[in-house]
């Protein structure tokens, strides 16, 4: 059984009511997508991009839970790995844009996440670069995200970055899932999907744990999605680089799962580009400003 915080009560209670409303949902059994898993009359699944990343340090823990103060469960990430072995929850291939590390590791240039340790980048501030109020937040590793996810029953859209990087990351991300319970039978079906940039990484996954949920992040042609169909469930898009004729024929084709493929686009943060992708009936959005997504297309396809 899960136990919020008392403080976090009658947020995520309000939570629940505005993600009913908007296409988020914090229990499977208010999950708005059809079988098929396609968005119905409430509209795109709003997915918090870095956490809610608009509003406090992205891919931090503070970021994941402003995302459930919204009212969001869906987030999402980007996992790397430390020298000595760690997964760490961070965007950029270097520590300098998001942490002190130049303060901190003067001489460390050009500060790259797997030249340092675990303990190293665990004493930098992933917080203060965003806004004072957040001076002390930390990189998290996966296992401590994975955990804040978990607490406060969210779900995971977990995109493995850079992985020509850190050759092995798909196993090892799949252990790190299966030891904390991430690859159990209500985490896979509603709570779980794995999206890279990387066919070969998605194609790793997908072989890997066949019952998992994948996305392959990118506009392939539309002549090559069969291809894709054959291993991933998902092609999520730029927001740019789509129309309305190239996300129906995602749609036309079934998964490796015999399910409707689906299209969730990003990164879009206003409201006009926000109804302009629903009006091309994407299943999502990913957004790092969930709340104007959320206003924005209320009331699914029918303006
Ligand atoms: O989830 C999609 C998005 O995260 C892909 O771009 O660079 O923010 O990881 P990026
Ligand atoms: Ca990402």
């Amino acid at each position: 059984m899960h136990v919020r915080p008392s403080a976090a009560a009658a947020a995520a209670f309000l939570g629940f009511a505005l993600s009913a409303l908007s296409g988020t949902a914090t229990s499977a059994a208010a999950d708005p997508r059809s079988p098929a898993g396609r968005p119905g009359v409430l509209g795109p699944v709003v997915y918090a991009h870095r956490g809610a990343s608009a509003y406090a340090p992205e891919n931090t823990l503070a970021s994941v839970d402003t995302a459930m103060r919204l009212g969001f469960d869906w987030v999402e990430n980007d996992v790397q790995r430390t020298g000595d072995g760690e997964l760490v929850v961070i965007h950029d291939d270097t520590l300098a844009r998001t942490t002190n590390v130049e303060e901190v590791f003067p001489d460390r240039a050009p500060w790259r996440v797997r030249d340092f340790t675990a303990a190293e980048i665990a004493q930098l501030d992933a917080g203060s670069w965003f806004a004072p109020a957040y001076a002390g937040a930390r990189v998290p590793t996966l296992r401590e995200y994975l955990a804040r996810v978990e607490r406060n029953r969210q779900r995971l859209l977990l995109e493995i970055k850079k992985p020509e990087l850190y050759p092995g990351i798909e196993a090892q991300t799949l252990e790190l899932l299966e030891e904390t319970g991430w690859l159990d039978a209500d985490h896979v079906q509603r709570r779980l999907v794995v999206q890279s940039f990387s066919t070969d990484t998605v194609h790793i996954v997908h072989e890997l744990r066949p019952n998992l949920l994948t996305a392959f992040l990118g506009t392939p042609k539309v002549a090559d999605l069969p291809k894709y169909a054959a291993f991933t469930d998902r092609i999520n898009p730029w927001h740019t680089t789509i129309s309305a004729e190239w996300v129906a024929a995602v749609h036309g084709l079934a998964g490796p799962h015999g399910r409707t493929m689906e299209v969730d686009t990003w990164i879009v943060d206003d409201a006009v580009t926000a109804r302009k992708v629903r009006g091309m009936k994407v299943d999502g959005i990913i957004t790092n400003a969930p709340d104007v997504v959320r206003q924005a297309v209320i009331g699914g396809f029918a303006h």
